[in-house]
Parts: C-alpha cells; sequence; structure tokens
C-alpha cells in the first residue's frame, strides 16, 4: 500500500497521485469497454424481475445521471430569478419550452451552453454541457431542489495550497469540474474515458446513465442466457452469476464492499469492483477524504456536494 505520509512534499504527492490515478483510469476503463461483452444492460432485466427494475430505474441510484429534457424541467425546476454574476461574467438558465441552455453574458459578447445531461437530485441538480475536445463540463449554475433556487456552482469548490496560494473558489471550467476527468465511473456505468493524449481530447462512452444493475450484480449475459434456457418455474441450479447478496453466501462486509468504491470515494484499482473482493486492496487512495487532504496540503475541488460543511 502506498505511505501517504512519507511522500516528499503535498504538492507533489497530489501530482504523482494525480498522474498515477489517470493514467490507471484510462487503461482501467478501456479494458472495461473491451470486457464488457458480459453485460447485458438493464433493460434485459425487466423481463423476470420487474419489480427490481421499478424500484430501481425511480431511485437515486437509476437516476444518478438522465439526459435533460423539457419534461424533465417542466417536472423539476422553476425558473431563475435573477441572472448570477460570477466575475466578469453573468448566467442565466433559459429552460421554457424552446430553451434549455446556460447563457453568458460578459465583456467577450454572448454564449449559450447547451444543458445536455442532469446530475443528483437528492438536494441539488449539477448539469452538463460539451465543450472543447469532448470535454463534458459541470456548467456554472446548479439547482438547489429544496430551496428550489439556482446557484453558483463552483462558488465552493476551493483548491488548497496552504501559505502558498490564496483559497479561491476554481472557475466552473476547471477540469476538476470535466466529468469525464472528475465524475467517471461514480454516476453512470461501465464508462470508458478514451482520452487522447496526444490533442488531449476525450471520445467518452458509457453503457447506461446512472448505476446499472450490473455495476453491483457483476455482469449478467451469461444470468439471462442460463435462465432463459431454463424451463420455466425452475430456475438453473447455477445462475451464473457474481452477485453481492447474502442469501448467496457473501458477507456483510463484502456486501459493504460494493458499495465503497463510489461512497467511499475512492478509485479501485481494478476494472471494475468484483462482487466479493476486498476494497482495501484494490483501491489507490487518490480521492482520500476533506479532512486529510486539508491536513495535507492537497489540491482538492470539492466536486460532490455532499462533501461540504
Ligand atoms: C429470464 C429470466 C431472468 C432474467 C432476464 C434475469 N434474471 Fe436474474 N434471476 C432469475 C431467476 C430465475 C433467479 C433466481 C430466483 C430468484 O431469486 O428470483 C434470478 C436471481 C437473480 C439475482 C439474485 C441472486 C441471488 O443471489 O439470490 C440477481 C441479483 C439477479 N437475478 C440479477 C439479474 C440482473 C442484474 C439481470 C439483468 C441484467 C437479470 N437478473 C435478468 C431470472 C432472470
Ligand atoms: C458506481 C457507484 C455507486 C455504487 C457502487 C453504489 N452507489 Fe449508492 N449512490 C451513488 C450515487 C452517484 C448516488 C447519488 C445519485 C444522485 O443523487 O444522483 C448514490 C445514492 C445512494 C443512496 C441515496 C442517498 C439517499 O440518502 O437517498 C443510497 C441510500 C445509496 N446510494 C446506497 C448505496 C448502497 C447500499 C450501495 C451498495 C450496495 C451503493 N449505494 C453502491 C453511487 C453508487
Ligand atoms: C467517487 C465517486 C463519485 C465521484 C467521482 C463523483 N460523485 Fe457525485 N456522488 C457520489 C455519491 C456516492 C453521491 C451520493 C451521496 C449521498 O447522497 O450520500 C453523489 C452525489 C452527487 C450529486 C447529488 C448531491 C445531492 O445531495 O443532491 C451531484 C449533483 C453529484 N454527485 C455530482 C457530481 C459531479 C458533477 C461529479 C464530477 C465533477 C461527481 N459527482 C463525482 C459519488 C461520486
Ligand atoms: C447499488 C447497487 C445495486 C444496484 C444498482 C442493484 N442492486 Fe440488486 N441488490 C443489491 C444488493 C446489495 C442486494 C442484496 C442485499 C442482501 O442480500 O442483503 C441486491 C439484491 C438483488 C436481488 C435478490 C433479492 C433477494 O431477495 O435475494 C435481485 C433479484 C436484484 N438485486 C436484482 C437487481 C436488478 C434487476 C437491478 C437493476 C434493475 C438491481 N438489482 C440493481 C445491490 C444493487
Amino acid at each position: 500500500m502506498w505511505k501517504i505520509r512519507r511522500l516528499p512534499h503535498p504538492l507533489l504527492q497530489c501530482t504523482l497521485f494525480s498522474i498515477v490515478a489517470l493514467g490507471l483510469q484510462n487503461s482501467w476503463a478501456e479494458d472495461n469497454l473491451k470486457n464488457n461483452s458480459g453485460y447485458s444492460g438493464s433493460v434485459s432485466c425487466i423481463e423476470c424481475h420487474d419489480h427490481f427494475y421499478e424500484l430501481w430505474s425511480t431511485s437515486h441510484h437509476g437516476l444518478a445521471m438522465q439526459p435533460y429534457t423539457r419534461d424533465f424541467s417542466k417536472k423539476e425546476l422553476t425558473p431563475q430569478q435573477d441572472a448570477i454574476q460570477i466575475g466578469d461574467q453573468s448566467y442565466s438558465a433559459k429552460i421554457g419550452p424552446d430553451e434549455g441552455w446556460v447563457a453568458e453574458s460578459g465583456p467577450e459578447g454572448e454564449k449559450k451552453y447547451p444543458i445536455e445531461h442532469v446530475m443528483g437530485g437528492k438536494n441539488v441538480y449539477y448539469f452538463l454541457t460539451t465543450l472543447e475536445r469532448g470535454r463534458l463540463q459541470t456548467l456554472p449554475l446548479a439547482y438547489d431542489v429544496n430551496k428550489k433556487k439556482w446557484y453558483d456552482t463552483a462558488a465552493s469548490g476551493v483548491r488548497h495550497f496552504p501559505g502558498v496560494l490564496d483559497d479561491e473558489p476554481l472557475h466552473w471550467t476547471d477540469r476538476a469540474y470535466t466529468f469525464n476527468t472528475s465524475c467517471y465511473n461514480c454516476h453512470v456505468s461501465q464508462l470508458a474515458t478514451n482520452y487522447d493524449f496526444k490533442s488531449d481530447s476525450y471520445h467518452t462512452v458509457w453503457a447506461e446513465p446512472g448505476i446499472n444493475c450490473e455495476t453491483c450484480h457483476g455482469p449478467a449475459g451469461e444470468h439471462v442466457k442460463a435462465c432463459k434456457e431454463a424451463p420455466a418455474g425452475e430456475p438453473p441450479q447455477d445462475l451464473r452469476l457474481k452477485t453481492v447478496t447474502v442469501s448467496r453466501g457473501y458477507t456483510t462486509e463484502q456486501v459493504n464492499t460494493a458499495c465503497a468504491p463510489c461512497h467511499a470515494k475512492m478509485r479501485p484499482l481494478t476494472n471494475a469492483m468484483e462482487p466479493g473482493i476486498s476494497f482495501s486492496i484494490t483501491t489507490i487512495w487518490w480521492r482520500w477524504n476533506m479532512r486529510t487532504s486539508i491536513r495535507m496540503g492537497g489540491i482538492w475541488g470539492r466536486t460532490t456536494p455532499t462533501l461540504l460543511g
């Protein structure tokens, strides 16, 4: 395991971690998709697990990311009252029937950023737009679900360099708010960033938005096949599924481990978390917690709102 405290200097630690982590992330993701032939997608589960599907598709996991649509904005959002000033630009979310973009106006003129994807929903919604070179970027305006108000997404994202630089909010176009580098597998399923180092560009793809069934249960293509081939009313002896259920003999710790890669905010070193394996031996502590980050003087874009405070 990495001995964080023995590394030479906080800034160097961060650089080292970032390089290692980004490099590994790409090869994981590519391998992940290449090896993805065993996945069959959530829709293929409806036939036999319709109740589970129903519960899942309306849950925060099923909706961890969803496309922005007119219906979504009508149901979930309220119009913005006043434009929000960020630096010398001002921003307004245009969510009317024939709209769907964030308007920017400032010294360099007017710009429209189409709202393409929505993330979150428990307390806040974040929105994504495509910028140059395939970068999916978190838009500067977010929506507070409880207060029913728009606010400056990046105002609370502070980069800490104690004693070196003043703390100040990151700009919304910072890489810390780039989906391809910072949100990866936690809000979509079976993602490959397809980052091209030479052109610094992304051709990111993923199998499904949201955390699909197979993120937790593992690839289930073989399971679907075996169950379809079995005579009606006689489930196959071998379900051909590596699942995380206590009923199949996994310990509570193993079940909990399936949640750790996202909820403990760390990154598995393997292609994906295989049901049943230990989290601690497969992770690198590059997204360690907030307090540790401050103590070590690390770089931390507070990307997930749940880490605030
Ligand atoms: C053709 C029917 C069929 C399809 C399609 C199907 N399953 Fe199943 N599944 C079964 C049967 C039968 C069982 C065993 C009886 C039970 O637990 O309901 C089962 C059990 C399970 C279990 C519980 C295993 C355990 O350890 O108890 C999980 C998890 C599961 N399926 C996940 C999935 C996922 C994910 C998909 C879609 C990718 C899927 N299934 C598609 C028929 C199917
Ligand atoms: C691949 C990443 C991932 C995995 C694995 C994962 N989660 Fe989540 N979970 C999320 C994300 C992302 C959200 C928030 C989605 C949103 O609000 O858009 C979430 C939300 C939740 C919520 C809703 C929060 C609330 O208070 O209502 C619960 C509960 C939860 N997860 C429990 C679990 C459990 C238990 C497991 C393991 C069995 C698990 N999660 C595995 C990513 C994950
Ligand atoms: C390591 C996994 C991980 C990464 C990376 C990640 N998230 Fe999350 N995110 C989560 C989990 C887990 C939750 C749910 C936490 C809860 O409800 O307890 C969540 C929740 C959210 C929410 C809803 C918060 C709320 O309270 O309503 C938004 C919005 C969000 N994430 C956006 C992002 C964005 C944008 C990025 C990238 C810039 C990102 N996340 C990166 C795991 C992650
Ligand atoms: C966030 C992780 C996660 C996601 C996403 C998820 N499940 Fe599960 N599921 C679990 C866990 C954990 C258990 C087992 C709990 C236990 O055994 O105590 C489970 C149990 C099951 C079972 C067995 C229930 C039983 O009574 O034995 C089935 C079937 C199942 N899930 C199907 C699905 C299907 C189908 C989907 C998608 C539509 C899905 N799951 C999405 C984590 C998940």
